[in-house]
């Protein structure tokens, strides 16, 4: 017989807890009590919702954003400290990818540096950007943050 040790109700309770906050979160969406901060207002949430009819419940719609938020976090973070990594260990790399992102900025030199950085990186800005995402890349072939499936 398995025996449940302390830590296994604690994610038990953490991982209910997890559940009710998200489901909260969607219901409060679907009554307009909250509503996304992206500029167009739409996220994965408001594009679930607009397909609410293709999940069973709301407990579909929680199941998935939950599987996004799990799937989303882990790897996205594995992937920026492995680029940080590298960078750090070739100044020569960074200096050209810095180089590449100045000149998003340029003749904005005067303006608040956290404004200007919110207002240019944006994914039309970023997207161009060959140099990072060729950075990007050779981080990912170096250091797959899922290596058991990568092909
Ligand atoms: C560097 C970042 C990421 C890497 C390296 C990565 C890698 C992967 C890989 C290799 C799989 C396939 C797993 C398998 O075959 O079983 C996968 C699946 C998935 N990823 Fe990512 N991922 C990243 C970022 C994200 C982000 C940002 C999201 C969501 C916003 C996301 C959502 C998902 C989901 C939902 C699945 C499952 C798809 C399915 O149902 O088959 N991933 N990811």
């Amino acid at each position: 017989m398995y025996a449940f040790r302390e830590c296994d109700r604690l994610h038990d309770e953490n991982c209910k807890r997890i559940r009710e906050f998200v489901k909260q979160y969607v219901k409060d969406r679907k009554d307009g009590k909250n509503q996304s901060s992206f500029k167009e207002k739409i996220d994965f949430l408001s594009l679930f919702l607009s397909h609410e009819e293709e999940f069973n419940d709301l407990e579909g719609i929680v199941d998935e954003l939950i599987e996004f938020f799990i799937a989303a976090s882990a790897t996205t973070s594995t992937a920026v400290q492995t680029v940080i990594y590298h960078l750090i260990k070739d100044p020569v790399c960074a200096s050209n990818l810095r180089e590449e992102y100045d000149k998003l900025k340029e003749g904005r030199e005067n303006e608040e540096l956290s404004k200007v950085m919110h207002d240019v990186t944006t994914i039309d800005n970023i997207s161009p950007l060959t140099y990072l995402g060729a950075v990007v890349y050779e981080s990912l072939r170096f250091m797959a943050p899922l290596p058991n499936v990568a092909e």
